[in-house]
């Protein structure tokens, strides 16, 4: 019996159940939704249609969810012997949970024809983080609405339930802003990208798009049906060279800035001294909390190097004014301000932990992905701070596998030297998907399949053991297979540290897509 993230506890029982046209199903309205997505699953890949009755007596396959006291918020309880199925839940996200083990458990992505079946058991299972999670970058490349669904089906399958939009960066700016048309007609677009072959320049192709509202409406929708949250992120100061090449006003600057081609840090930041930039990102950010209805929004923060800044008389004249003694500084109100408005909206704000000062607001929650700066970050979760955790060399899925295997990403622990007291600080696990140099799906699924699987045993909190997921990684890929999407096949195989060499420097240097080609 193959369910990933792995439950908390199985116990296999004598005997097997049968899925077939017999098997009534009743459940307690408020679980109506989820219980229908397995009604629908079951009937899309098998043919077999159950059909719902009205008293949990005449049903062989029940959900109810009593809210007892004595259960964890998103726990469920599957309880299968005697030909019957019991599915017991404290919330509707637990029952959807329940329904992607049973999915799993009946196998119903691998159907082959037939009856399918179970073995009798128990499990009782419920995640350890609350916050579990995949970033995907769509402004270095652009993925649309299908591929974004597809993600989002993989990430419903694992339990999985954040969906991070990383929507704004210097080569593009990903979504339809009304109030400055400019954004999607200038920032959206780029007139060439910089490739790796060996020499690394650019090519003159014109590239981009945005998703537009009624796309974003449509994912916000088909994710929240799968219990997952679209969290965007504006990444600011940093990251935003695509915004100024349509509105260079509110640069440093004032002039001369294009979409950039090349990849990299840019020196190009928002102007922190000009007022008016303050009012300008502030309509922006009502038009995208306005269409994406997360408890959370991520500000960014990461990689701002301060030469515009200190050149810039009215950087200059604001640091003077606000007393402060560092650009740093001067980020971290500018960072506060912002985060300060959307706390007024009811937000919880997120930033990359390098953009971090002692009087970032303690209400912001920390996104370390730095490793060099992971003591500091421990400790800081030790003092109070919330943070989410991406270790760059554990978390990072734009790298190869030779750089970042498989098994050092399952075996990340979250919570290693982070005191007891302190562990709920950790809202959860993230992985990251930039896509600099991922230009098609077939790279992008490459990259994130089967480390998604792995993530999810990390947030999950799951007893992990390797040789046992491996076994399931296998399983895992008759489902893809069969679904028609790329996977790293080699992943759960021994390279020699040579090799693994080899394919780091060829990454760098040369081809960026040197491990895909191997696959
Ligand atoms: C980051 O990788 N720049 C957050
Ligand atoms: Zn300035």
């Amino acid at each position: 019996m193959f369910i990933t993230p792995k439950p908390l506890e199985t116990e296999l029982l004598t005997g097997q159940f049968v899925l077939d046209e017999n098997c009534t199903v009743f459940c307690t309205d408020n679980l109506l939704k989820s219980v229908e997505f397995f009604v629908d699953c079951i009937r899309k890949n098998t043919g077999i249609t159950l059909n719902f009755v009205d008293k949990l007596d005449d049903a062989v396959i029940y959900f109810t969810a009593p809210g007892t006291d004595d259960m964890a918020e998103d726990e469920y309880i599957i309880a299968c012997a005697d030909g019957k199925l019991g599915v017991t839940v404290a919330t509707e996200a637990g029952c959807f949970y329940a329904v992607q083990s049973l999915i799993s458990m009946f196998d119903i992505n691998n159907y082959e024809g037939g009856v399918p079946t179970c073995r009798h058991c128990f499990i009782k299972d419920r995640p350890k983080y609350g916050y579990r999670a995949l970033h995907l970058d769509i402004a270095r490349h652009f993925f649309g609405t299908e591929t974004i669904k597809q993600i989002i089906d993989l990430m419903a399958s694992f339990k999985l339930n954040v969906l991070h939009l990383h929507l704004s960066d210097d080569q593009g700016f990903r979504v339809q802003i009304d109030r400055y048309p400019l954004i999607n007609s200038i920032s959206s677009y780029r007139n060439g990208t910089e490739l790796r072959d060996g020499t690394i320049h650019t090519d003159s192709e014109r590239y981009g798009g945005y998703l537009t509202k009624a796309e974003v409406a449509e994912l916000v929708n088909y994710a929240g049906e799968r219990h997952i949250d679209i969290v965007p992120e504006l990444d600011l100061p940093g990251h935003i060279v695509a915004l100024l090449a349509a509105y260079p006003q509110y640069s440093c600057v004032g002039e001369g800035i294009e979409v950039r081609k090349k990849w990299g840090i840019s020196k190009d930041l928002l102007c922190a001294g000009n007022d008016d930039v303050y009012p300008f990102i502030c309509n922006i950010l009502d038009e995208l909390t306005e269409m994406f209805p997360s408890a959370y929004f991520h500000l960014g923060g990461d990689e701002t190097p301060k030469d515009r800044w200190c050149n810039c008389k009215k950087c200059r004249a604001k640091l003077n004014e606000l007393h402060l003694d560092s650009f740093a500084e001067l980020q971290t109100y500018m960072f506060n301000y912002f985060a300060e408005y959307l706390r007024g909206k009811g937000k919880t704000v997120l930033g990359w932990n390098d953009g971090f000062t002692a009087n970032t607001h303690p209400d912001t929650v920390c996104h370390y992905w730095m490793q060099k700066t992971e003591r500091q970050t421990i400790k800081a979760i030790n003092n109070g701070r919330k943070a989410v955790m991406s270790p760059f060399f554990r978390m990072y899925f734009d790298y190869p596998y030779a750089m970042t295997p498989l098994k050092k990403t399952y075996g990340y622990k979250p919570d290693k030297g982070v005191k007891k007291h302190a562990e709920g600080n950790i809202l959860g696990v993230e992985g990251t998907v930039w896509t600099e140099h991922i230009k098609n799906t077939d790279k992008l699924f490459f990259n994130l399949l089967p480390r998604l699987a792995a993530l999810s045993e990390c947030a999950w909190g799951t007893n992990r053991h390797y040789g046992d997921f491996k076994n399931r990684v296998k399983s895992l890929e008759k489902v893809w297979d069969g679904q028609s999407l790329n996977y790293n096949a080699r992943a759960t195989a021994n390279q020699s540290v040579f090799r693994r060499l080899k394919t780091v420097s060829l990454f760098f240097k040369k081809d960026a897509d040197v491990e895909l080609k191997n696959n």
